[in-house]
């Protein structure tokens, strides 16, 4: 079978670029209007993209005065969006931090429901500074603790998504059964973080779990993305680094038992088109002539933990040495990584810096034609950096309309882009295995309600039997 692209939407703001929302391209309503949300993913479903994905920080932030954000909470926006399209992929982000296990299984296992199969959850950490202090705590829990949580997080959710066989509900009414208790379990977890009792109050949705979307990409993130992620999102300014990241994820998966083919790795990518290259490099100009340096230094010290930059010339030369060490920032030590070695690569001015943060955060930006885009899509793609792209256009919606229209066509016609949606999931969409719970991995009995049969052995687990569930209120 050819190897097909993934293409995902990042939608942000009223685009990546941090000045988007003052731009004529940029949509006029507001941020909290959640029909701009419904018309992006309409959008994105008419040109067959796979998935659209909304991320989330707990706190924020301190550069409201001048940047366009406070959108809606991502959950809850991902309801509305399930009731209005029918096809496409839908991800919605959320901490293993600052959430319980519990209402966050409730939470994507209903959206899973009401959409038919197509959820996914992007797994953080929560790196911002200020997400302490709104969840009970002094100051932002450390990034080896947060992780430490995370990983027992999975455990516990997986186990609660799990805790109903697939052919649980019997729903008949002629004999007054509802339900077979045998076929619902507690799960009894008892660990460092978490005690959970289970089990969840919900039958088990039609995908079994969410896809596990991922994005930290420190040395303990990576660890956990081999274990647990079936895709990932990532921040890479070049091919060479792409390529190594790859690379690795794949490797360690294997390590752990896993088949590389069953985790999408897609690099974040935001493409300025112009119908000439004088026209993108104009959009991009213009756009960043908008941006603030104190909004920038802001954003720049909160990526390194809230490190002071503002001592600094704007046109002096940087150094690596002018950056604490990122491997000892508390945030989000990948992008640190990605901002020092991009220092030190090409030594660019603190001015310069900001610029080419302000347009995707320390994404791969590029201005071009589409045909240039398509180019560079395709180059990483055939080069192993990467299994298809999360497309983070500088202003939404002008920049993405012609991106769907300009430059998905040249994909298509290169034979890399579906031409029709393959199956009903998100899942199905990423080529991604549905997973039979550890506690039912047997096939649903005929007669039982819904239509989902999961893969996996055929043999039921006999110690899953033992302990029927409680009576549920
Ligand atoms: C495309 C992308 C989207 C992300 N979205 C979020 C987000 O919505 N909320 C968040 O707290 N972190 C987000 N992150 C950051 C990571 O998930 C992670 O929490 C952070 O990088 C710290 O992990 P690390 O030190 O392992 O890199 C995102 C990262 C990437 C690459």
């Amino acid at each position: 079978m050819t190897r097909k692209l993934h293409l995902n939407l990042f939608v942000h703001g009223r685009g990546h670029h941090e000045t988007a929302w003052r731009h004529d391209g940029a949509t006029p309503l507001a941020l909290t209007d959640i029909s701009y949300y419904q018309q992006l993913a309409k959008m994105a479903e008419a040109a067959l993209l796979d998935s659209v994905f909304f991320a989330d920080a707990l706190a924020l932030g301190e550069e409201i005065g001048h940047v366009a954000k406070g959108g809606l909470e991502p959950v809850t926006t991902l309801a509305a969006l399930a009731t209005v399209t029918e096809r496409i992929g839908l991800i919605a982000t959320a901490s293993t931090t600052y959430t319980e296990p519990y209402n966050l299984a409730r939470q994507f296992a209903s959206l899973d429901h009401i959409s038919g199969g197509r959820i996914g959850w992007n797994i953080v950490t929560s790196w911002v500074q200020g997400a302490g202090p709104n969840f009970g705590y002094d100051q932002q829990i450390e990034h080896a603790e947060r992780y430490a949580r995370a990983f027992e997080f999975l455990e516990v959710v997986t186990k609660l998504w799990d805790s109903w066989a697939d052919d649980a509900v019997l729903d008949d009414r002629v004999s007054g059964r509802y339900a077979d208790p045998e076929r619902i379990r507690r799960i009894d977890h008892a660990g460092r973080h978490y005690k959970v009792a289970g089990p969840l109050n919900l039958p088990r949705s039609p995908q079994g779990r969410p896809v596990f979307v991922q994005a930290g990409s420190s040395t303990t993130g990576r660890r956990f993305a081999a274990q647990y992620a079936e895709a990932i999102f990532t921040a890479h300014l070049e091919k060479e680094t792409a390529i190594a990241f790859y690379e690795d994820i794949k490797t360690h998966a294997a390590a752990l038992g896993r088949r590389p083919g069953q985790i999408i790795i897609l690099p974040g990518l935001s493409p300025v088109i112009g119908s000439t290259e004088e026209e993108a490099h104009r959009i991009w100009r213009d756009l960043n002539e908008l941006s603030d340096p104190k909004v920038g230094l802001a954003r720049l010290s909160n990526r390194f933990g809230g490190h002071d930059f503002s001592h600094l010339d704007l046109d002096r030369r940087l150094s690596v040495d002018d950056f604490p060490d990122p491997v000892r920032v508390q945030a989000a030590q990948s992008r640190a990584q990605v901002i020092t070695s991009l220092v030190a690569r090409e030594r660019p001015t603190l001015r310069q810096l900001l610029h080419s943060l302000a347009g995707a955060r320390g994404h791969f930006t590029v201005a071009g034609t589409p045909e240039r885009i398509a180019d560079i899509v395709e180059d990483w793609f055939r080069s192993g950096a990467a299994d298809g792209f999360n497309i983070m256009p500088p202003i939404l919606p002008s920049q993405f309309t012609v991106f769907t229209e300009q430059v998905v066509p040249v994909l298509r016609k290169r034979g890399l882009f579906r031409t029709e949606y393959e199956g009903s999931t998100l899942r199905e969409r990423y080529g991604l295995e549905r997973p039979a719970s550890q506690f039912f991995p047997g096939p649903r009995r005929a007669g039982a309600r819904g239509s989902v049969s999961p893969r996996g052995p055929a043999n039921e687990d006999a110690s899953a039997r033992k302990s029927p569930v409680t009576e549920a209120v």
